[in-house]
């Protein structure tokens, strides 16, 4: 498999691999065509940048005992063809969590084709630590650029059968199983451009905290507003993404029954012959999350429960198949709950409130708006 994706590659078609956040659609990041077959197929808006797929060292992937000179130099050969002025703040970033969710933002190198960054100025990088990914970036040789291998502002894909499903009854791409994606939401990102500190631009699992205590350095957080206005360029940014087609509502888990019968009561005025089906996720018992309580009297809509992980982690990995699994059931409406707050949570609330927002079946044009 890894052979054919290289030759395909090598070719300049397209073809998906697993990530440890989601699965990736990879060009060759050197071809400007196999490039734009990437916007083609996804459907996305041509200026929006991509993020730059690296291999890390050998001497890393081989789990060989190596100073931090030594794995410094390795790592610069790798990232400067593709950026200039390095600040030390990204190297301690890279020998800190790379590889692995976290991508870097910053000034790109003049070779750096303008097909990938949107004409901009800036680059934005990561190496990924699925073995999988490694190990097609290694055989290939070259950078791959690879978004989220799912069609513009639609849920991103974790599992095989997700790209399928994206694109597999239309067209011939090649689809690498690497199994669930470990993390379940897309990588961090950081800017490291600004004269003002580090930006975080998109949460993801490595947290602000995360990187505080295993580097010492501080990222700037935005409130969502804030952070549109700055970088109306990060697509994760607009307001509808990650979205199904069966409307999405969330809910506060302490305010349950009050969703309820307000939306009981709404569709009970719409006259609907029959009981609207509503997917209604739950966190589990287990974990001390509120639970619902299902016995209440609804008169106009009926609900099937679905239970989510509690923890953080669980149910950031579990996001994006629940909402792909969820939008197969043919539900009216599906109701989830908001996260809750706080720091870990802040990339799938992120990622949720976003998919509420774009949701429903005009999903597509709102989300490209
Ligand atoms: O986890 C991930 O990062 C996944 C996997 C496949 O690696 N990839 C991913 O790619 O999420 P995509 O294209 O769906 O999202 C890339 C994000 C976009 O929001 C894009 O705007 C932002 O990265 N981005 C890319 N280059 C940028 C730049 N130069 N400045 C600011 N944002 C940039
Ligand atoms: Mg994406």
């Amino acid at each position: 498999m890894i052979a054919e994706a290289v030759r395909r590659l090598k070719n300049g078609d397209i073809v998906a691999f697993p990530t440890e956040t989601v699965y990736g659609l990879g060009a060759d990041a050197t071809n400007n065509l196999a490039i734009q077959k990437i916007y083609a197929a996804k459907g996305r808006p041509s200026h929006h940048p991509l993020i730059v797929h690296l291999a890390a060292p050998m001497t890393l992937l081989a789990n060989a005992k190596t100073t931090t000179d030594v794995l410094t130099d390795a790592w610069l050969k790798i990232i400067s063809p593709w950026v200039r002025d390095l600040p030390p703040a990204a190297m301690q970033l890279i020998l800190a969590f790379w590889p692995g969710p976290l991508t870097l933002v910053l000034k790109k190198d003049k070779h750096v084709l303008d097909t990938i960054t949107g004409g901009q100025s800036t680059v934005a990088i990561r190496s990924p630590s699925h073995p999988l990914a490694q190990e097609l970036l290694t055989a290939f040789g070259e950078a791959l650029v690879a978004p989220s291998a799912n069609r513009f502002g639609k849920v991103s894909p974790t599992r095989a059968a997700d790209v399928y499903a994206e694109f597999g009854n239309e067209s011939e791409i090649l689809v690498l199983d690497g199994g669930d994606c470990e993390f379940g939401i897309e990588s961090t990102i950081v800017d490291l451009t600004g004269s003002d500190g580090i930006r975080l631009l998109r949460p993801g699992m490595i947290t602000p905290s995360s990187i505080y205590a295993k580097t010492g350095l501080q990222i700037d957080t935005f409130t969502p507003s804030e952070q549109e206005a700055v970088s109306p360029r990060v697509s994760g940014s607009f307001k509808a993404h990650y979205a199904p087609n069966t409307p999405l509502q969330l809910y506060q888990t302490d305010k349950l029954n009050t969703s309820l019968n307000e939306l009981d009561t709404q569709i009970a005025k719409q006259n609907h012959l029959r009981k609207l089906r509503i997917g209604l996720g739950a966190w589990e018992s287990t974990t001390g999350l509120p639970t619902v309580p299902p016995n209440i009297a609804l008169n106009s809509i009926q609900l099937e429960i679905v239970t989510l992980p509690s923890d953080h982690v669980g149910f950031a990995n579990s996001l994006y198949r629940t909402l792909r699994d969820l939008d197969q059931q043919n539900y009216d409406i599906i109701l989830l709950p908001t996260p809750p707050t706080g720091e870990v949570w802040d990339g799938a609330r992120d990622r949720l409130q976003r998919a509420a927002f774009g949701s429903g079946p005009s999903s597509a044009s709102q989300a490209s708006n």
